[in-house]
């Protein structure tokens, strides 16, 4: 069978899936794709005070699908025309958003109401974006896997190359167990490849989906909550000798330079030994070093702190609050008081608030007089040795 890897890609999220985040997870490894939060075609034409950040597809753009959104494919191909210019991997359309401010203006999940439209509009997109053309969709409107395979051979046909499938229905949202069985049989009825999305939790949900059947793995939420989630999979993956999809064969359109090195290839090489032994990367001299006793921990104080480092650097103070608190909203699952650190957090009008904050939760845990084990619990989390 060989060693075959199956893509891992970070999901978009609207206000989590920009450059902080990226180069957060660069710092443990990284992943093979960084889809963007979505970006309106319409705002990127209206050139609003924000596009810069929205496009900025640092720090690894070989790496980055924009993801669009609208309902007017003129401005949609208009738009790519822009991202042309820029560093990509590929253009990504966003069908599958069922957001009511998005869904009414004929926008995300409405192309999946007609196969007509859809695939007219693909069929206009694909004239102009040179690089891959994928997009993301739900199972659609309503539980029909007829419907659902008949839309996506259109979009096929019209020269989409490859389809994720997030399988809820609109008014699922994100309630329900995703319905991975639908990713295997719509990959069976496709040529181009499948990427599913969908209740990953884990580093052993990402390898246990990429056994297949489909052509990637997606995370979102999950990669929100453990940004080192895709490291502990690729490691595991490596080490444990699962370094191969279930089903034998990827299908064409992935980059073999995007896969997983098989030997240390990566851009840096730091990236790769941190993935091979589960080390940290290191960091430059004049920051503070993510790191503790044992390697296999890692220490959540620090990879929030790092996190707002970047958010600083990286977006426009505009954004830091709303992004911070959507950070640490996933992020605070790690800690074993989890709520209570949110709303500390909530309270807070500043980035340097939410650092204080968020430090204070840390040194409180010795002032109530925890034992040295519980706080030291608290602020790491052990990554299970595969070994
Ligand atoms: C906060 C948030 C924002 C999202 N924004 C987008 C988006 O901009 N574009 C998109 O296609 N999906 C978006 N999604 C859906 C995710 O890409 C993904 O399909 C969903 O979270 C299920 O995957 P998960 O269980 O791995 O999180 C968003 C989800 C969340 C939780």
């Amino acid at each position: 069978m060989g060693d075959i890897s199956i893509p891992f890609l970070l999901a978009p999220m609207a206000e989590l899936s920009h450059r902080a985040l990226r180069e957060l997870i660069e710092t443990f490894g990284g992943c093979d794709e960084y889809f963007t939060e979505m970006i309106s075609a319409a705002a990127l034409l209206g050139g609003g005070p924000f596009e810069r950040w929205y496009i900025d597809g640092g720090p690894r753009p070989e790496k980055v699908v924009f993801q669009l959104v609208g309902a007017d494919i003129g401005q949609i191909c208009r738009a790519v025309a822009l991202l042309d210019r820029l560093e990509c991997r590929g253009i990504d359309l966003n069908m599958g958003c069922c957001a009511p401010l998005i869904r009414k203006t004929g926008a995300g999940i409405a192309w999946m109401a007609s196969v007509d439209r859809a695939g007219e509009g693909v069929r206009e997109l694909r004239k102009a974006v040179k690089r891959r053309l994928s997009v993301k969709i739900r199972t659609g409107f309503s539980d029909d896997f007829e419907y659902l395979v008949k839309f996506c051979r259109r979009l096929e046909a019209e020269g989409v190359e490859l389809i994720t499938l997030h399988p809820r229905t609109a008014k699922e949202k994100l309630k329900r167990l995703a319905r991975w069985d639908y990713v295997g049989a719509l990959r069976q009825e496709l040529r181009i490849p499948v990427a599913g999305n969908g209740d990953i939790g884990s580093a052993a949900d990402l390898i246990n989906r990429s056994k297949g059947p489909c052509d990637a793995v997606m995370a979102g939420r999950a990669a929100v909550r453990q940004p080192w989630i895709f490291a502990e999979a690729k490691w595991n993956k490596e080490t444990r000798n699962l370094n191969h999809g279930g089903h034998g064969v990827t299908r064409n359109s992935w980059d073999e330079s995007l896969k997983f090195p098989e030997t240390s290839s990566g851009p840096t090489g730091q990236h790769d030994s941190m993935v091979k032994n589960l080390e940290y990367t290191p960091m430059p001299p004049d920051r503070t070093p993510i790191s503790c006793s044992r390697h296999t921990f890692l220490n959540l104080e620090d990879i929030g702190l790092r996190f707002l480092e970047l958010l600083a650097r990286w977006q426009p103070p505009e954004f830091h609050i709303s992004r911070a608190r959507r950070f640490f909203g996933f992020f605070c699952d790690n800690l074993q008081w989890g709520n209570y650190v949110k709303n500390l957090l909530n309270r807070e009008e500043t980035l340097s608030g939410i650092e204080r904050a968020w430090q204070g939760y840390f040194r409180e845990g010795s002032e109530k007089n925890l034992t040295t084990e519980d706080t030291e619990e608290k602020k790491n989390v052990f990554i299970p040795s595969p070994c």
